[in-house]
């Protein structure tokens, strides 16, 4: 499994399915162990992950870590990815601000997601935000109205949405915040109570 998906990735850092390949620095591909009982889903990879390579090593990656932990999920066994692998930015003086995927960009990268899906085998997927969500379950999905619970996925397994990590780390309010890390970690939980 580990090899064919490293031939995936391979294919994937030629990729030419949408615009985004040009102005990014790299692909980034999935990483983890396959097969995982857990794949984590995320929207795109942000100004570090397309530096790096690899996904959720920024802020956001950070986040999710402390999160995963307290959820009593080890990273290290999760395989993580993004539904859309280039970096959508636009240029603000050396900085570089980013962008939502369009829906085009979202379905033009499916394929390599249904490809780590096939190879990873993952008994939950965890949706984090509405990007991976639209990606996944291939419609247009209220975060609010259906996080925290087990959806189950044609072909296997269950799907899990909850909030991106970016979210969180927007909201200016500390009390907000907290309540909204606590909110996240219990989403995450019932992915690992669901696991056994
Ligand atoms: N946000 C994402 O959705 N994915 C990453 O890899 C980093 C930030």
């Amino acid at each position: 499994m580990k090899e064919e998906l490293a031939a995936v990735a391979a294919a994937a850092r030629e990729c030419r399915a949408c615009p985004l390949w040009a102005p990014a620095t790299q692909t980034v591909f999935g990483e983890g162990p396959a097969p995982a009982r857990v794949m984590l889903v995320g929207e795109q990879p942000g100004d570090q992950e397309d530096l790096a390579g690899r996904p959720f090593v920024g802020p956001a990656g950070r986040l999710l870590d402390r999160a995963l932990t307290e959820a009593g999920l080890d990273r290290r066994r999760v395989y993580v990815t993004n539904a859309v692998k280039h970096f959508k930015f636009q240029p603000r003086g050396k900085r570089r601000l980013h962008q939502k995927p369009s829906t085009g960009e979202i379905v033009a990268c499916v394929p390599w997601l249904e490809r780590e899906r096939a190879l990873v085998e993952p008994a939950i997927i965890i949706l984090l935000g509405a990007t991976a969500a639209r990606s996944v379950l291939r419609r247009n999905v209220a975060i609010a109205r259906e996080r925290g619970r087990l959806i189950p996925l044609e072909g296997g397994g269950a799907a899990l949405v909850t909030v991106h990590p970016s979210y969180l780390l927007r909201l200016r309010d500390e009390e907000e915040r907290h309540a909204a890390f606590a909110a996240f970690v219990a989403d995450l939980r019932i992915a690992k109570e669901a696991l056994g």
